[in-house]
């Protein structure tokens, strides 16, 4: 005669058995992620069949307990691989049933994860390359950290130029370098190494004693451009800036070349465009100033250009119609998943 222990040993290791074929086949005809999810917690949930067999281990021996706590161990794995082998069949075929196709369409909406995306000001500063390397430019690239040489020197920023000042710059203290206050410094570098003709643009982040307010930040991007050929004028200048400009932000818009000064241009100008009823500046412009030409060797009477720097979190603003620039640093992410 069976004693009352060693029935139950069996009674246990069947039921774990009955459960699994009855799992495994209630997996197999689940059609939607929700309901495979109730169905997971229905048999391993802390609630779930599983446990409720497992409670009966108490009254078995140390062997058949630890026999009969494997073969539970070992079920339940077995089953959370089905379900998640399962989950990956119902998200391959999800929308169209086109896991049962030959072929997939992988332009086809993917699954409704949360999936990080692209931050709009790279999204722009991709945009931005693309629009210039259409229209003849390349893509340049420079320090973050310059020598005073590079970012004001060799630009014709006098030793006494405000720009220098403590105010503006962020100077370290145990070296002698900066960080750079804008990304002009990458015209240097480049014209020192390279020979006429040149286009490039030049987009990275550069760095101000600035305060932050809804314009402005201590941290933000320009994308430098910068043209050096023969018979180079004003002209080109603001055919090319417009052209740009209406690509990257929109047909229709209104711009305005007004005349400013920079130390390394001359003329200079600021672009600016209609913002909330006024006018938001978007960019420095102008020719090259014979003296930057000469300080990288090169013949002002021989050769001329232009050049540009332009705030890319300034475009982002006027694109899409985003009045605080300080939006874009919070990574917010009701405000970036307007941006896809
Ligand atoms: C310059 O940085 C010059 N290097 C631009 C230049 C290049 C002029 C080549 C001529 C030839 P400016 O300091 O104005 O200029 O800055 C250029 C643009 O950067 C501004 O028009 C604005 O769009 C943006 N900008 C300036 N300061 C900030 C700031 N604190 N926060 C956000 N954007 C800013």
């Amino acid at each position: 005669m069976v004693s009352e222990y060693v029935f139950k040993y069996f009674v246990v290791k069947d039921q774990l058995n009955t459960l699994k074929k009855e799992a495994l086949k209630a997996v197999e005809s689940v059609k939607s992620e929700e309901k495979l999810e109730e169905l997971k917690n229905e048999y391993l949930g802390r609630k779930g069949k599983l446990t409720d067999i497992l409670k009966q281990l108490a009254s078995l021996s140390i062997e058949e307990k630890r026999e009969v706590g494997s073969l539970a161990n070992d079920l339940k794995n077995e089953l959370a691989e089905a379900f998640e082998t399962h989950l990956i069949k119902l998200h391959s075929s999800l929308d169209s049933g086109i896991a049962t196709k030959e072929w997939q369409d992988l332009t086809v909406p993917g699954i409704k994860d949360p999936r990080g995306a692209i931050h709009p000001l790279t999204q722009l500063t991709y945009l931005i390359e693309d629009v210039f390397t259409s229209m003849g430019f390349e893509v340049a690239d420079g320090p973050e950290t310059e020598d005073d040489y590079h970012n004001f020197t060799a630009l014709n920023i006098p030793e006494d130029h405000p720009a220098r000042d403590m105010q503006d710059t962020l100077w370290f203290s145990n070296i002698p370098k900066l960080l750079r206050t804008h990304t002009s410094p990458v015209q240097i570098r480049y014209m020192e190494s390279h020979k006429p003709p040149i286009r490039i643009i030049c987009p990275g982040r550069v760095f101000r004693k600035d305060d932050l307010d809804a314009t402005h930040s201590p941290n933000f991007q320009q994308f430098e451009g910068l043209v050096i050929d023969k018979n180079v004028s004003l002209a080109d200048l603001k055919g090319v800036l417009t052209v740009a400009l209406r690509k990257i932000v929109s047909p229709d818009l209104d711009i305005r070349f007004r005349s400013s000064y920079f130390p390394f241009v001359e003329p200079g100008l600021e672009v600016d465009v209609t913002w909330k009823g006024g006018w938001l500046e978007l960019l420095g412009c102008g020719m090259v100033h014979p003296n930057v030409l000469k300080a990288v060797g090169y013949d002002p009477k021989e050769v001329q250009g232009f050049a540009f720097g332009c705030g890319v979190e300034r475009v982002a603003m006027i694109k899409h119609q985003v009045d605080d620039i300080r939006l874009f640093y919070e990574n917010d992410p009701r405000f970036l998943k307007q941006f896809g």
